[in-house]
């Protein structure tokens, strides 16, 4: 399973570069940075070798196509963030027969995962995080996602998104979900685990009376 970042801060990206196989971005996390947001995606870019999603925010589907086109000039790992919507389907189809990858977000259903495979987007974010929040269960949506992907052979890779703790990460990786993409602070604690902490700490203390 590939690991992506889900923030649009540089310093953690920068520390996280050598794990990650992506980034996502979107409009809430740019504006933590407080800086133009195409700076922002050039400056990933230049960071990751790996898929950069960039969101839109025009509502119509010219307007959605538009922005895609002038953000994926930043860099070819740019990867277009649009919402799922009727308006966003279409620019994600007319994306795909350009060439330029669609990241589709804000997906809660089974049957919104399926819409973006049909319409050619590249991935499928399905928000676990925030149908959990609602009393959900966003794991048993990425399931039927995954299910009815390999029924018919999609190739949407599915990035498992919101993401709130390690056991998502792990529930993911279980399902055979493609990609997660993990908030900083919680790809910190996938490194962590109490009994390494004591066991090192046995260990450094046992070594401290081998003779040197
Ligand atoms: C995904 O691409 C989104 O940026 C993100 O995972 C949303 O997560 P949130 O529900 O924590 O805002």
């Amino acid at each position: 399973m590939k690991l992506f970042i889900d923030t649009a801060n540089i310093d953690q990206i920068r520390e996280m570069a050598w794990l990650i196989d992506g980034v996502t971005t979107n409009p809430t996390l740019v504006s933590r940075e407080n800086r133009p947001f195409k700076e922002v995606v050039r400056e990933i870019c230049g960071i990751v070798n790996g898929p950069v999603s960039a969101e839109v925010t025009a509502m119509d589907a010219p307007g959605m196509i538009a922005q895609a086109r002038d953000l994926a000039k930043i860099h070819d790992n740019v990867v277009i963030k649009i919402p799922m919507t009727a308006d966003g389907m279409q620019a994600v189809k007319t994306l795909a027969a350009e060439g330029i990858r669609t990241n589709v977000t804000l997906v809660f259903s089974a049957n919104q995962a399926l819409l973006a495979a049909k319409c050619g987007a590249s991935f499928v974010s399905p928000f676990v995080g925030r149908i959990d929040d609602a009393g959900g269960d966003g794991m048993d949506v990425v399931a039927d996602i995954v299910d009815i992907y390999a029924n018919y052979g999609f190739t949407t890779e599915i990035i498992v998104a919101s993401v709130r703790h390690p056991h998502h990460v792990l529930e993911a990786a279980l399902l055979g979900a493609d990609i997660a993409t993990v908030p900083y602070a919680v790809l910190q604690k996938l490194f962590n685990h109490p009994l390494t902490d004591v066991g090192i700490d046995r260990f450094l203390k046992d070594w401290e009376k081998v003779p040197k």
